[in-house]
Formats: C-alpha cells, structure tokens, sequence
C-alpha cells in the first residue's frame, strides 16, 4: 500500500471527477474516448455535471506529493433522468476509478472503504452501481457485500444496504 491521503470531494475536485468518469466509462478501451466526448453524452455527463449538487457527496485520494491518483463519488439520480446503475431516486448511483499506472496498490478499495462510511455517515438507505460484465472491480464491489440486483444491457447493477431490509441477489 502505497502512502495515501484521501480527502472529501470538493467544489474544485469536479475536474479530477470527470478525469475519473473518463476511466470508468472507458476502463475497456482507454484512449478512444475524450473529456469532451463526455461532457457531450448527457447519459454520462450526468455523473459529475454541476458538481457538487445537493445530495452529493465523494472521496478523493491523492499521492504523497499532493497529486490526485482517484476519486470516488455517490449522486443521486432522479427516475426522469437515471444512471446506468439506477434503483430509486433515494439511492445515489456510485463512480469510481483510479488512474492508469497507480492501479492493484489498494487505491480503490481504501476509496471505495471512505465512500461507504461517508455513506452512512449521510444516513442513505443504499449505494447502487452498474459494472460491465468483464470488469474486475466486481470483485472489490462484492467484497463490501455490494450485491447484483438487476441488468441493463450487459452490466449488472449492484446494491449496498445499510438497512435490514434482505435484497435479493437476482
Ligand atoms: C477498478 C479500479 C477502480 C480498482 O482500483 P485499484 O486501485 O486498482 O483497486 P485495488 O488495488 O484496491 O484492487 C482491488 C481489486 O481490483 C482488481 N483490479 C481491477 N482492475 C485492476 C487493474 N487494472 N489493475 C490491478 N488490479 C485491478 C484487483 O485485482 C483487486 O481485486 P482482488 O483484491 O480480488 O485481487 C481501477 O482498476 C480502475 O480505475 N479501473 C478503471 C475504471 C473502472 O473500471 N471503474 C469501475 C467502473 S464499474
């Protein structure tokens, strides 16, 4: 594990956050795509447009020399406009990632870690996701208990609870 410092998201962290939407929406085929090609999709743009809105809220980790290596974010997304990973208005969708060349040193998971206690710090009744099939970071997810709850196209989306409430592992 390599020093790291991770920090809440702040109002002037909402570029690093598109960077890192950039990572996520591309983990499989990084290069092809732009900022500019995200800022142009609303259905990605939405992720991190106006950033911070109310209900926000997300975790940044930098290096030891003040460099942000990764980010990661929850928002909530109302019916009328719904992420990929989208369950009830109530539930905010997360990002992650981590940049390119600082990856498999824990980053993301001590990321992931700070969300879910801010989570429920911020008294959320869940986090929701969407992964595509063929991402490894499903394992980090199903490590904290995230678990599949449906599928859009060929990701699946995946839940966290923080109440009793059983959810079925569809
Ligand atoms: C997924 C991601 C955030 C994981 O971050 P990370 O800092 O590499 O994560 P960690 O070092 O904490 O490793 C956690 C797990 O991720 C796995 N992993 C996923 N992608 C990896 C990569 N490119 N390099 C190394 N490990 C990776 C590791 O194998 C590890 O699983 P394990 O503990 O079962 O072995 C990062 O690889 C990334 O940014 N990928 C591109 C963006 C993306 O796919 N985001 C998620 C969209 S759903």
């Amino acid at each position: 594990m390599v020093p790291l410092f991770i920090h809440p998201a702040a109002p002037d962290d909402a570029g690093f956050l598109a960077l890192v939407l950039l990572e996520a929406f591309t983990w499989n085929d990084p290069g092809r795509h732009t900022l500019d090609d995200i800022w142009a999709d609303p259905a990605i743009a939405h992720y991190v447009a106006g950033w911070p809105r109310p209900g926000d809220f997300g975790v940044v980790a930098q290096d030891d020399d003040g460099t942000p290596v990764g980010a990661t974010w929850a928002r909530p997304l109302p019916a009328d406009d719904p992420g990929y990973g989208h369950v009830a208005p109530d539930i905010p969708e997360i990002t992650l990632g981590v940049l390119p060349g600082h990856r498999g040193r824990g980053v993301g998971g001590a990321l992931l870690d700070a969300l879910v206690a801010r989570a429920r710090e911020e008294g959320v009744p869940a986090l929701s996701l969407s992964v595509e099939d063929g991402n490894a970071a499903v394992r980090l997810y199903r490590a904290r208990g995230f678990v599949k709850v449906g599928r859009t196209g060929d990701s699946d989306t995946m839940l966290l609870r923080f109440d009793d409430t059983p959810t079925a592992d569809a």
